[in-house]
């Protein structure tokens, strides 16, 4: 497994796999791996001929007030894990490379924004959509490999490749979980014990709106609130939101007459934990995009 860092080099190997017919596998991350990525890049090493990792804390996609310093890193087992995962390289360039000199082209999306984690993170999604752009130009990829946890960052950049004509497909694959269903996530170890005893309830709330619409509930309305309550009654954390949205369009509806995304977020004290569920109009679970 190779290690790169300047992303000069990183353009020129993956243009060279190009030009030797290699399919490019790409797993953009912030690093500080678990499972869920993992199981990203073990697909990847499936799916293609070679797997590029990126490791890169982007600036640009956390606001003033947010968590950049103290997002979790660890750059020495991240790159001893990827080696056992299959990946051949893995990519970790600094700020410094990435952003040289003050951007002035900076991306915009009109939709799929306003909601969910866009509504309260602004600049999020425009900061995930040129770091994937750039990275997307770096590496190469025929296929890039998201977790669905973060279902709104892939409606978001279904649009981006949809929209720009890059020749990548988006694989999202589904959330893994501890085994009481709290999703995976760096951000966990910032919980202290109680709250991690108390976040598995976002799942289960989650679960337990999606067991309304099997049993024929299909008012947004009475499923948000169900899911609220129980949130709210079994965690000390703050709601950002809970949320049935159309998928991937983030469209409000009136009904659950299509496939829709029930999601949330809550902050606990040093976390802010989001998680969703996707299904479709009776409930059944959607657990790949392609
Ligand atoms: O999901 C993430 O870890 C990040 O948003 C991504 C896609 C690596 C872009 O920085």
């Amino acid at each position: 497994m190779e290690i790169i860092r300047a992303k000069s080099d990183m353009q020129r190997k993956s243009f060279n796999y190009i030009r030797a017919n290699k399919t490019i596998g790409f797993v953009p991350t912030m690093g500080f791996f678990h499972e869920g990525h993992l199981a990203l890049m073990e697909q990847a090493k499936r799916d293609n001929d070679l797997v590029i990792t990126s490791i890169f804390v982007n600036p640009l996609q956390f606001g003033p007030n947010e968590d950049y310093e103290r997002y979790p890193r660890n750059e020495e087992n991240d790159i001893a894990l990827a080696e056992k995962a299959g990946v051949d390289i893995v990519f970790i360039p600094d700020a410094k490379d990435m952003y040289p000199t003050k951007m002035l082209i900076s991306m915009a999306i009109e939709e799929r924004i306003n909601v969910l984690c866009g509504r309260t993170r602004s600049g999020h999604f425009e900061g995930v959509l040129t770091v994937l752009s750039k990275l997307f130009h770096l590496t190469q990829p025929s296929k890039a490999y998201f977790g669905m946890k973060d279902a709104q960052q892939i409606a978001v950049v279904d649009a981006l490749i949809k929209d720009l004509d890059f020749p990548v497909d988006l694989i999202a694959l589904p959330t893994i979980r501890e085994n009481d269903g709290l999703a995976k996530s760096s951000r966990n170890v910032n919980l202290d014990e109680n709250e991690r005893e108390e976040a598995v309830f976002l799942y289960k709330a989650l679960q337990y709106g999606r067991e309304l619409v099997v049993d024929g509930e299909k008012n947004p309305a009475i499923i948000v609130k169900e899911v609220m309550d129980i949130i709210d009654k079994q965690t000390n954390g703050t709601i950002d939101y809970v949320e049935l949205l159309s998928y991937p369009a983030l469209q409000p509806v009136s009904l659950v007459d299509q496939q829709v995304i029930l999601a949330t977020a809550v902050k606990f004290k040093q976390a802010r934990l989001i998680d969703n569920l996707i299904f479709d109009k009776n409930g059944s679970l959607v657990k790949r995009i392609e």
